[in-house]
């Protein structure tokens, strides 16, 4: 059964108490690992980031972080986990550029649950190849935090390294899983590392493939990843970052006509969606003024490729769900 957090437990709510948590944490890291060596999958999230950060300061390169591309990360995603992890705290960081398989794989296939299971299950292939490459190691650390544990995980596949093949045993290691998502910020902030890392909206694991609805062609993803990072630098210049719990961009299957340099035109569309949420299980959707809805449509439509129409999702939850698969 699993073992649940000490009602006495202190909330980590201070740099003091992060400070606290990090040096018991390294003394357990380091008691419970010894001399061996830790494999961890890093995908560049908040609890994943965290756990490395705390792993290379406990035992250094004895940690393996593996970063699976699969295709459907956000721009910039991987060149900042590498730089951060690789670069700044020296880890000892594979990089698997596996973009092509993954997209190759979920070529034409149209159904939400098939998608995320075809995603799972590549992702879980991938990384038990590269953990089987290499030498001596017998933990595997994973970024689990207490709601993970705790929580039931909603309506959708989710997937992570759980479910390796059998040949593969790990003993496990999971020094955040008594910790509540702000506690893991403080951590993380204490450890170092950068703010848009620490205070990363949600993301999913399917990644930009849920807001590829249907089938995923490469075009769309592409008019997907850029709109993205177009709402999301937008959103830091006017300051709805910091106070808007998700947001993203979805660009769905089908086309409409438009107008270009007095031609017709038959391209996609971009919807916007921004939500308020606590725990994901409801949400409410942000008023975006005007102004900034105006230059965000002017610059998807002036910068992303086969697009030609932009609209905002006002959808809550229930009646839709936050992403649109
Ligand atoms: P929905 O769309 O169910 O999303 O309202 C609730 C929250 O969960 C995220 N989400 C996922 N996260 N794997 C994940 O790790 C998934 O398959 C997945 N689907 C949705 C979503 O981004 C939102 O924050």
């Amino acid at each position: 059964m699993q073992q649940l957090r000490d009602p006495n437990m202190r909330r980590i709510d201070s740099r003091e108490l992060a400070d606290a948590f990090i040096e018991e944490q390294i003394r357990l890291i380091r008691e419970q690992v010894g001399d061996r060596k830790v494999l961890l999958a890093l995908s560049g999230g908040v609890d994943s980031s965290v756990v490395a950060a705390l792993l290379i300061k406990a035992i250094g390169d004895r940690l393996t972080c593996v970063h699976v591309n699969h295709g459907l990360l956000r721009k910039g995603e991987p060149e900042m986990v590498i730089k951060v992890f690789k670069e700044q705290l020296g880890a000892n960081l594979i990089y698997v550029d596996a973009a092509d398989r993954f997209l190759d794989a979920l070529a034409g296939v149209e159904d939400p649950e098939t998608k995320r299971k075809i995603i799972g299950k590549i992702f879980i292939d991938v990384f038990a190849e590269e953990a089987r490459k290499l030498e001596g190691v017998s933990i595997l650390a994973q970024g689990t935090i207490y709601p993970d544990i705790t929580e039931s995980k909603g309506i959708k596949a989710h997937h992570n390294v759980g479910g390796l093949p059998e040949d593969l045993h790990f003993e496990l290691l999971e020094p955040v899983k008594f910790l509540y998502k702000d506690e893991v910020r403080q951590v993380g902030e204490a450890l170092g590392l950068p703010a848009s890392m620490v205070y990363r909206q949600p993301f999913p694991g399917p990644g930009l493939g849920v807001r590829c609805p249907g089938a995923i062609t490469r075009d769309r993803l592409e008019a997907v990843r850029e709109s993205d990072a177009i709402l999301r630098e937008e959103f830091e210049i006017c300051g709805l970052s910091k106070k808007v719990w998700q947001y993203f961009t979805i660009v769905p299957p089908f086309r409409s006509t438009g107008i270009k340099d007095g031609r017709r035109t038959f391209d996609y569309m971009v919807v916007l969606r921004a939500v308020n949420s606590v725990d994901a299980t409801s949400a409410s959707v942000e008023e975006i003024p005007y102004p900034v809805l105006f230059k965000i449509r002017d610059r998807i439509l002036a910068e992303v490729a086969g697009v030609n129409r932009v609209l905002v999702d006002i959808s809550p939850k229930p009646i839709a769900t936050i992403e649109w698969e």
